[in-house]
């Protein structure tokens, strides 16, 4: 089976500058960018485009989805609501390194008014470098899907 190499963008209205640099950054480093807007800045819902990127992500069409907004609180709390994701707000490596070495993380939220570009791109290659190590942490991963809403 040949290795899904899709990653999802997305992000509210805040966010269109830094989505176009991590897009440009992860296509060079061999991911496939699957960019699902929006693509003005005009206002828009963070709800509406958190939900898109994760059911992109829980249907397996793409491996991992980044998005984005203000504090990336919000959009972070839509992905969240889409079963079998996993996604945390990082604005340091170490976090993002961890959460996918001990929550494997399918999603990572960044706050555009938190974070800088280059920051940005340092927690975006820690986030994808990483890898999940199991074990114990795939006992506790399950315990989160046996969570009922
Ligand atoms: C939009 O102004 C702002 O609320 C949004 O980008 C985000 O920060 C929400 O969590």
């Amino acid at each position: 089976m040949t290795e899904n190499k899709r990653i999802v963008l997305s992000s509210d209205h805040a966010g269109l500058d830094l989505r176009a640099a991590i897009a440009a950054h992860i296509a060079g480093l061999g991911w496939e960018v699957v960019d699902i807007g929006p693509t003005t800045t005009e206002s828009t819902h963070y709800p509406r485009h958190g939900e898109a990127a994760a059911r992109r992500v829980a249907s397996g069409d793409c491996r991992f989805g980044i998005i984005l907004c203000g504090t990336g609180q919000g959009i972070m709390m839509a992905a969240n609501r889409v079963r079998g994701i996993r996604c945390g707000v990082c604005s340091d490596p170490f976090s993002a390194r961890m959460i996918r070495q001990h929550n494997d993380a399918n999603m990572l939220s960044l706050g555009v008014r938190v974070v800088g570009e280059g920051l940005a791109l340092d927690v975006v290659d820690a986030f994808l470098g990483a890898e999940f190590e199991g074990g114990r942490h795939a006992t506790r991963v399950d315990m989160l899907d046996e969570i009922a809403g």
